[in-house]
């Protein structure tokens, strides 16, 4: 298995190009499957997580085409696909296929829209708690669908004539709940509302992508969603956004390093709450014309206490990486995780640099350091192998990160686009 040594010390200076987000990107690729005609995404991400669900989509049917580069546009450009869903052959997910990623289960969505039934396997995904569909069930269940869990699989079925439209309110912000009673809710007969939807930019990008594929949404972007059924949807091309949650761990890198550093292409609003919260330990954030501009302002890192919170609240997803940034404060912090019960397998492997955390229930709290030392470190989710490579680029001397497979899954090139800021990087073959 491939590994990551790095030697921490060096400022991060220059320029870094945002890619497209993997989660806007995987369940817009998932909505080809609602329509006969071509689907175009634009600037999507060169990711594990893109590929294995492109396998997904391909055993029901879909034909993939990665396109070439085209004059003037930059090598790391994001890539442009089609995905054709003209004829699904097939409306089983299998175990194999979908137990490596969470998202993939959403396909559940789409083919019982458009083909009345589904078998989709109970999903995998990094083991950040226990994650249940019972809120997927519920929305399904309130569509009309006939729900069966047999030998792994959720099997689904849409009453005679296809799903009906209903009032689905959630008990809980789910991010992919709401992306999948949308899908299923465009191709409903009559009218759906969705209430206590997640509002990410992600499910935006997704709702007006439906709604180009000719879906009649309305309340995007606000906690309430409202979906007018209709017969058939049609091909479109869209883009994907930029990552936020890469565009967070970036600037906390930056913020944890010292340095200036433009997020090409970052959207400064799809992270409101971390940038506010950034700016409160120390850093200047500058909006600029192409991107944000993240810099030290040189008088440390101040301790700032977070909460996770649904969007537009500050990202579960940036939680590691920001636990990373506060073992160097020059305070004490804490950090309460509400939305993964599981979600603090980073903090062991913090704990090898040396830092101090010591963890509460749904409460870490972080006393700072002057200095972290580099260590051999194990990489046991997403998000917290990243936090690993931060804490690495700020600690003296080298860190070897373990078992990286889980950051190919979510960040494009992070190797490359670290070192040409000038941090001291590789990958190690396995
Ligand atoms: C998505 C993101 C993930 C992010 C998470 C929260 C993608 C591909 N993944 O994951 O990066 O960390 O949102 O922002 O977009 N829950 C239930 N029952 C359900 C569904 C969810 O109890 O049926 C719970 C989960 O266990 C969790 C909470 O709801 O505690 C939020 O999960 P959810 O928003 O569904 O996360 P994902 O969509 O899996």
């Amino acid at each position: 298995m491939d590994r990551i040594r790095l030697v921490g010390g060096n400022q991060l200076n220059g320029e870094i190009a945002i890619s497209g987000a993997k989660n806007a990107a995987l369940p817009l690729m998932i909505s080809s499957l609602l329509t006969d005609e071509p689907l175009v995404l634009h600037n999507v991400p060169r990711l594990a997580d893109v590929k294995q669900l492109e396998r997904i989509l391909e055993n029901h049917g879909v034909d993939i085409a990665v396109h070439g580069r085209r004059r003037g546009e930059d090598e790391g450009v994001g890539q442009r696909m089609t995905f054709h869903a003209a004829d699904i052959v097939d409306t089983t997910a299998p175990y194999d296929l979908v137990s490596k990623m969470r998202a993939s289960f959403w396909v559940i969505g789409p083919l019982l829209a458009r083909c009345h039934e589904a078998r989709v396997s109970l999903p995998g995904g990094c083991a950040i708690g226990t994650r249940p569909v019972d809120l997927f069930l519920f929305g399904l269940q309130a569509l009309g669908a006939e729900i069966d869990i047999d030998e792994g699989y959720v099997v689904a079925r849409a009453p005679k004539g296809g799903l009906v439209g209903a009032t689905v309110a959630f008990s809980k912000v789910s991010v992919g709940a709401t992306h999948t009673i949308l899908m299923a809710a465009t191709l409903a007969k009559g009218k759906t509302v969705i209430e206590n939807a997640a509002q990410e930019p992600e499910i935006t990008n997704v709702a007006e992508c439906l709604v180009a594929m000719g879906a009649k949404i309305s309340g995007i972007g606000t906690r309430t969603l409202t979906i007018e059924g209709v017969e058939r949807l049609h091909g479109a091309t869209v883009e994907v956004i930029p990552d936020r949650i890469e565009t967070g761990t970036f600037a906390m890198a930056a913020a944890m390093t010292g340095g200036d550093v433009l997020l090409k292409g970052a959207r400064p609003e799809h992270l409101q709450a971390a940038l506010d919260i950034l700016a409160r330990t120390g850093t200047e954030l500058i909006a600029e014309a192409d991107g944000l501009r993240v810099r030290r302002n040189g008088k440390g890192i101040q301790a700032v206490d977070v909460e996770t919170d649904p969007f537009p609240g500050f990202p579960t997803d940036l939680q590691a990486q920001f636990m990373a940034l506060m073992t160097m404060s020059n305070g004490t912090s804490q950090i309460r995780e509400t939305i993964f019960e599981n979600r603090y397998m980073h903090v062991a492997e913090l704990v090898r640099f040396g830092a101090d955390i010591s963890v509460n229930g749904q409460v870490a709290t972080i006393t700072g350091k002057p200095q972290l030392k580099g260590a051999q470190v194990m990489a046991t989710d997403l998000r917290a192998s990243v936090s690993l490579v931060i804490a690495g680029l700020a600690a003296k001397g080298e860190t070897v990160v373990n078992r990286i497979y889980h950051l190919d899954r979510g960040f494009e090139r992070l190797e490359d686009k670290l070192s040409r800021c000038g941090a001291e990087i590789e990958r190690l073959a396995g």
